[in-house]
């Protein structure tokens, strides 16, 4: 029978499955805590990776942690485990974004389905290469859109003016961006010849926005692909022409908030699993998200969705290079 009691072994294999998740910039903007004797795992926001420019209120911080969970608890699953899962336990200690509980008669949810998502993890990739017009099916969108409910959010696939309407937005926002600049972007991006001062060079870089990551500029078509060198030109980058008609989804919770973005984050992470799974290339796009003036023009007025939490870019594409992430060792304290 098993106790759930787990070795500080599975706790590295845990986290190491949990970084694996999306993160705004490739900040990777979180922590892990095991507690051994206690048998409980931290997820924690890391200050020393918040967006002030971009993400003043560390929404999508929580995004990209709520992620991050997501994986925990597949991976949990996996292996077999049901922890008992706490959302921001400590009103005292926002910084404090999960608590897993593990061990024996912790009463924790059994999560089958997540298990069978585990192994997307390692597949799951942000690809900012032209997609195919091939379309994604009707099947398919209801799987996703059924993965996102099981979080307690919603996806939906803009068509028509509102998908017209949102690649506009976001558009008005990247066009913003290039002319203002964005510190956020500029400290993320690893270019391999970084100019003295203006991005962090490419070597030995563990976190980040990669050159090979950038995918060729856009010459033709109306996919939302951010641009993060577009103040430095990388040599043979080259440029392509995207969809014409591009295949996007938009997560929504019901409110806002700290724990919705982390639910939604958690949504955003199961639809891209379960894209992954189903043969999709995937990509994010949230530069209208990071404008508050434009983050709640995103949302359809005619549909019952409440705040948009991401806009996703779905198709048959090829998937874009495995980025770098931190090691265990930096991101999990072992505690007796
Ligand atoms: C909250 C959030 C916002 C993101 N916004 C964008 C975006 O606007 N454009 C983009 O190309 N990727 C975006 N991403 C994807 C990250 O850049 C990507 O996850 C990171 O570089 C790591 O690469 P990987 O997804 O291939 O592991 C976002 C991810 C998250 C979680």
């Amino acid at each position: 029978m098993p106790t759930d009691i787990i070795e500080d072994a599975v706790a590295e294999n845990l986290v190491q499955d949990a970084a694996a998740a999306p993160s705004m910039h490739n900040a990777q903007p979180w922590t892990f805590r095991f507690h051994r004797t206690g048998q409980s795992l931290e997820l924690r926001a890391d200050p020393g990776r918040v967006m002030p420019s971009s993400d003043p209120d560390n929404r999508a911080l929580h995004v990209g942690c709520g992620a991050a969970l997501l994986n925990l608890r597949a991976a949990a699953a996996w292996r077999g485990l049901s922890p008992v899962v706490e959302l921001l336990p400590d009103p005292s200690d926002p910084g404090l974004l999960a608590v897993l509980r593990f061990g024996p008669a912790r009463g924790g949810e059994a999560e089958p389905e997540l298990a069978g998502l585990h192994g997307a993890i390692a597949d799951r990739r942000t690809s900012r290469h032209p997609f195919s017009d091939r379309p994604v099916p009707q099947a398919v969108r209801e799987e996703l859109a059924a993965e996102a409910r099981q979080e307690g959010a919603s996806l939906t696939f803009p068509a028509g003016w509102h998908l017209s309407f949102v690649l506009e937005l976001i558009d008005e926002a990247e066009l913003e961006a290039g002319y203002r600049g964005d510190p956020d972007e500029e400290r993320w991006l690893r270019l391999q010849d970084a100019e003295p001062g203006a991005a962090a060079p490419a070597q030995d870089a563990q976190d980040g926005v990669q050159e090979e990551s950038l995918g060729p500029m856009r010459d033709a078509g109306r996919a939302p692909v951010r641009d993060f060198a577009r103040r430095h030109p990388v040599a043979g980058r080259g440029s392509a022409d995207f969809e014409r008609i591009p295949q996007l989804g938009i997560v929504s919770t019901r409110e806002d908030g700290p724990r919705c973005w982390l639910g939604g984050g958690a949504a955003m992470e199961r639809v891209l699993l379960g894209a992954t799974r189903a043969g999709l290339a995937t990509a994010l796009a949230t530069q209208a998200l990071e404008q508050p003036n434009l983050r709640w023009m995103l949302r359809d007025p005619s549909g019952a969705e409440g705040p948009v939490q991401m806009v996703l870019r779905l198709g048959y594409g090829p998937p874009g290079p495995a980025s770098p992430r931190r090691p265990v060792r930096d991101v999990l304290e072992i505690l007796p």
